[in-house]
């Protein structure tokens, strides 16, 4: 991984920045229709730190009066299968009873982190919660839970960029990409 450019350890781009742009911002025209009535009452939260990219287009793609949210929750590690362990690391800055709140999150794999998280921020009363993630991988999941608005359904195979990482890396790609097994192997 290191002392290469990031690009050389892709070895397919699954999703275009092109791509992501048009459907984060259809996305947020979807969300400007659906919440129309409650101008002034929606919570967009980003789950730190896989949804920061899309959380900040998505935000922007919204045309109405909105607060933004952050927080940290881990249930990976630095591995790339679910611990089912989810721990908080941030909690929001704000209360959310009777407020429309929706989750901004980078992908639904198993669903064990957002089942645990819809689960947590329902207990504080909100107007209603939705879940918004770019990506889903249905076939992965081991709990009964799905996203109410979803970017892109993937199929089974571990990505990283446009805020999606391996090992705190690749981050800050602007697309949707496959590693190399070279860099997982450390070759
Ligand atoms: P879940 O609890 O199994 O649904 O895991 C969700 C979290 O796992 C996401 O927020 C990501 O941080 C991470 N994750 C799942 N699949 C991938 C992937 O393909 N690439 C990078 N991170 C992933
Ligand atoms: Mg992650």
């Amino acid at each position: 991984m290191k002392g290469q450019i990031v690009r050389e350890d892709i070895a397919k781009v699954l999703l275009s920045e092109e791509q992501i742009q048009k459907r984060v911002r259809e996305l947020g025209e979807e969300l400007t229709r659906d919440y129309a009535d409650c101008d002034g009452e929606v919570i967009l939260i980003c789950i730190l730190k896989g949804a920061v990219m899309f959380f900040s287009d998505l935000a922007r793609a919204m045309n109405m009066h909105m607060q933004m949210e952050f927080m940290g929750i881990s249930s990976y590690g630095n591995e790339q299968k679910t611990s089912g362990i989810v721990r908080i690391t941030k909690d929001i800055d704000t209360s959310i009873t009777d407020k429309h709140v929706i989750i901004a999150e980078d992908i639904m794999d198993s669903g064990l982190t957002l089942s645990h998280l819809a689960k947590l921020l329902s207990s504080r009363s909100p107007a209603s919660l939705k879940i918004c993630c770019l990506l889903d991988k249905p076939s992965r999941r081991e709990c009964d839970i799905s996203p109410d608005y979803c970017g892109f359904i993937i199929p089974n195979e571990f990505v990283v960029g446009y805020g999606l990482d391996y090992l705190g890396f690749y981050r800050n790609l602007p697309y949707v990409g496959v590693l190399k097994p070279s860099v997982y192997s450390g070759e």
